[in-house]
């Protein structure tokens, strides 16, 4: 008798602690990792499960026939900042202030003053909070500092990250030292002709000064000439600087490398990755993978150059996937294949505009209209989507329902057992029933496409009919006319004289017209009025559950504040190399 019962209180005790100790640990067999890998402006033709029989991406492919591709699958926004801040914390970027009402739509310096927010909760925090440990290796795009220069109020491990190693801000041209600049171009001409300005004006006054009896001071010629030194000189430091002040590598608070060495970047994410994965394969970690591939200046490895048949952004697409593989690889090596949910996806859609000479080196989006900076046009705004849960969803699937990347996050969340935040609207839909086929479609009925903060378009899906309605309120002026592209501005706007507002909206159905080439009229469509009316109304809708909230991306908080610029010696000599630059390929 006595044996039994203390046979049980020891059950019990074992029991209690073996719960605490998952609650605490986050030791929970049904619980799988997480795996989240995004590429950079990776356009929706750009891989060969997508369909592109030119490109070599065995490893994305492979990981597709081993899940779920999803063909239409949506960003948020269609460029970096907004599109991952939606990302993290499954809400449209307009819900916290992540989207700009100005010609910059991204951060495009460390020091500045804008970011996610601190009450934004991402999907690392709920994860973390459940015991995962949780890392972000690669690109952040999302800010830094708010008022000092080591607040950082906006870092990855403010936001729920145990671990961060990669840029705090994006590649840049200027993060490649060969490469023409591409931050401050207007800037540096406006400096450049104002140098000339003063110089002129010097010049005048001595010659005047010379050839007449007009007295001008010798101490006026000589602070005019003071002022215009420090001019150019401050001219000079944004030029050459550029690429101190913004391409840097971090490990957690840590600057480790200013200006980052390109050269190894490649092999140093993935062997961060491989390691975070080896240092926590006992216990479930939610990795998240941003790639600076694909984005420009497409930097790669040797080895891969002149490999592709599509030039260095072939070349740069290529090296992308053998990353891929060699993280995937990583995980089969550590027996996490079965538990590991993965994930594949790209920030928003190929740049068509960036070019050097003839060359091409933006992505390709396939059968889609527009690309990058196009809020409303599918090509800026469709990505590739891939899901793998060996076991748990069936491989060699595509799903063809609207999905976004906002529903990333309430599917980890449910995956890790995480409730999502009650006290604000989350715009995501858990994806599990869907990718386990235990219901037929999407939750999505209504999609928004912002371009900034102007809404462009809005899509529909008539879940009985299969019809995908889509209208554009607002559509960018190409440029060239015609040319399906900005090339003369290098990249589309989203108001004023670059674009174009239409009554009645146009009217496409992708199901029928993927590639948006022939708007429905009504006489075309007799669903026309309808469909232009209900849309108006759920427009209206939506628009009354958006709240101010401050704005991340004005004037004030883009600017470039010295004292919150990161920095890795003593302001402003900011240059360091702590990592040892010896890594050579991982083969
Ligand atoms: C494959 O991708 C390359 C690089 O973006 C692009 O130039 C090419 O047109 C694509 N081919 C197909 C068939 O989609
Ligand atoms: C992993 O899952 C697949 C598919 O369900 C199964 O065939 C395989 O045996 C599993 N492997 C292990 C090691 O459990
Ligand atoms: C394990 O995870 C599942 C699903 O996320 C959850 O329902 C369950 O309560 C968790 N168990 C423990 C012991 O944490
Ligand atoms: C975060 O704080 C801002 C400013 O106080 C507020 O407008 C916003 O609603 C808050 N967001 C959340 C999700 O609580
Ligand atoms: C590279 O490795 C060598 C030998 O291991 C070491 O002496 C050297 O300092 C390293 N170089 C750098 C840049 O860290």
């Amino acid at each position: 008798m006595p044996s039994q019962l203390s046979h049980r209180v020891v059950s019990l005790v074992a029991w209690v602690v073996f719960s605490l100790f998952s609650q605490t640990y986050g030791i929970n067999a049904s619980r799988p990792n997480i795996l989240l890998i995004m590429a950079d402006d990776l356009g929706y033709g750009d891989l060969g499960c997508f369909g592109n029989n030119t490109i070599r991406t065995p490893n994305i492919d492979q990981l597709a026939k081993e899940g779920v591709k999803l063909t239409q699958h949506i960003a948020a926004a269609s460029v970096c900042t907004p599109s991952r801040a939606a990302f993290l914390t499954g809400r449209y970027p307009i819900r916290s202030g992540m989207v700009s009402q100005i010609k910059k739509r991204v951060f495009i310096r460390t020091g500045a003053s804008g970011g996610l927010p601190e009450n934004e909760t991402t999907f690392a925090k709920l994860l973390q909070q459940k015991g995962y440990a949780t890392g972000i290796i690669g690109k952040w795009h999302q800010g830094v500092n708010c008022e000092s220069r080591n607040d950082h109020c906006h870092h990855p491990l403010k936001h729920g990250f145990d671990y961060f190693y990669g840029i705090p801000l994006t590649l840049l041209n200027e993060c490649q030292a060969t490469k023409d600049p591409e931050v401050d171009v207007e800037l540096q001409a406006t400096y450049w002709f104002c140098t000339q300005m003063v110089a002129l004006l010097v010049f005048t006054l001595l010659l005047i000064k010379m050839a007449t009896s007009f007295p001008v001071k010798w101490k006026t010629i000589a602070f005019i000439t003071f002022c215009g030194v420090l001019f150019f000189i401050s001219w000079f430091a944004d030029y050459g600087f550029a690429r101190y002040w913004n391409c840097m590598l971090m490990r957690d608070h840590t600057v480790i490398e200013q200006p980052i060495n390109l050269e190894n970047a490649a092999s140093r994410i993935v062997k961060e990755s491989v390691t975070f994965i080896e240092r926590n394969k006992k216990r479930p970690f939610l990795l998240f993978v941003s790639f600076f591939h694909v984005h420009t200046p497409c930097f790669t490895t040797k080895i891969f150059h002149g490999k592709s048949q599509h030039g260095l952004y072939g070349d740069n697409v290529e090296e992308m996937d053998w990353m891929v593989g060699r993280i995937l690889a990583a995980v089969d090596r550590v027996g996490l294949r079965n538990k590991t949910f993965t994930y594949f996806t790209s920030d928003h859609g190929g740049h068509l505009e960036f070019r050097e000479g003839n060359i091409q080196v933006g992505g390709w989006n396939g059968r889609l209209k527009g690309g990058k900076g196009m809020g409303g046009w599918e090509g800026g705004i469709r990505v590739p989507g891939i899901v793998r849960w060996p076991g748990k969803v069936a491989p060699n699937t595509v799903l063809d329902e609207p999905t976004s990347l906002m529903d990333i996050y309430p599917t980890v969340a449910h995956l890790a057992g995480a409730s999502v935040p009650q006290d604000r609207i989350i715009d995501g839909k858990n994806l599990v029933p869907l990718l386990r086929e235990e219901v037929k479609h999407s939750e999505h009925e209504f999609m928004f496409h912002y371009c900034g903060s102007h809404l462009h378009a809005v899509r529909w899906y008539q879940k009985e009919s299969g019809a995908l309605w889509k209208v554009h309120y607002v559509t960018p002026n190409f440029e060239p006319q015609g040319a399906g592209a900005c090339y003369g501005i290098k990249m589309c706007q989203c108001f004023g004289d670059e674009v174009t507002h239409h009554n009645p909206p146009l009217l496409f159905d992708l199901s029928r017209d993927l590639s948006e080439t022939n708007p429905l009229s009504p006489a075309s469509e007799p669903l026309f009025n309808m469909i232009i009316s209900q849309m108006a109304t759920v427009v209206a809708k939506h628009r009354n559950t958006l709240t101010p909230v401050p704005q991340q991306l004005d004037m004030y908080n883009i600017v470039w504040k010295p004292w919150l610029q990161p920095c890795c010696g003593t302001f402003p000599f900011c240059w360091c190399n702590d990592e040892s630059n010896n890594d050579t390929i991982i083969k």
